[in-house]
């Protein structure tokens, strides 16, 4: 499936795949130790995007170092995240040691689609949030946050607004990854551009 023909709600597994280098060069320079690395995939549409973190995060680090809080307004988007199966389409950019690893093809009536492990999916956290509601719930902070082709979805202040109330759960030096087709010019932001759509909190 090609990225960039996705529709408003669509996902796929490592959509937008630098931003996926990206993660794995902030958690290949973790130091050993410490606290768990959190990532807040914060609209997870069916949860494509929030099993590429936890693969990542699962091949780079011990089991019960990192944890994937998946989030989104749709409670039916979030059925699915939480099903995990998924036509095999959908994982094209996944890299095929990945599928072998942390995935398992259907057969028979299933053929043609693939289910995330058990492993891995007990690993991950959902929750319906609306990121522009009247309260975010107490979440903690995450060194990651992925909120990504979303901000399309708000007008001009709505969208600052929303962006500004995200930042707050992100640790300052934590990675803010958003849509290529998306901007943060003009906000304000106590924000520094890493790569595109890559920006690390002051
Ligand atoms: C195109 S999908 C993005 C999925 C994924 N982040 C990606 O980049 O592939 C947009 C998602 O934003 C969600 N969304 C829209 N408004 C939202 C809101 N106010 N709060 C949380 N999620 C919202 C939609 O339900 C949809 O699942």
């Amino acid at each position: 499936m090609a990225t960039d023909l996705l529709t408003s709600d669509e996902s796929c597994f490592f959509r937008e795949a630098r931003h996926f280098d990206h993660l794995r060069s902030v958690l290949m320079a973790r130091k050993a130790g410490g606290a768990a690395f959190r990532a807040w995939s914060a609209a997870c549409s069916t949860g494509e995007e929030s099993y590429s973190i936890a693969m990542v995060s699962a091949d780079l680090l011990p089991p019960q170092a990192w944890e994937v809080l998946a989030s989104d307004v749709c409670a039916r988007a979030l059925d699915t995240a939480r099903n995990a199966h998924y036509p095999m389409a959908r994982a094209a950019h996944m890299p095929p040691d990945y599928v072998r690893r942390f995935c398992l093809k259907g057969t028979d009536v299933e053929d043609g689609t693939l289910r995330v492990s058990r492993v891995l999916r007990e690993c991950m956290e959902f929750a319906q949030i609306n990121l522009n509601g009247a309260r975010l719930p107490a979440l903690g902070r995450f060194d990651v946050i992925f909120l990504r082709n979303v901000l399309s979805s708000f007008d001009g202040e709505t969208r600052r607004r929303v962006v500004q109330r995200v930042l707050a759960y992100l640790r300052p030096g934590g990675h803010l990854y958003i849509g290529h087709a998306e901007s943060l010019h003009d906000m304000g932001l106590p924000l520094r551009t890493v790569a595109p759509a890559i920006y690390r909190k002051e």
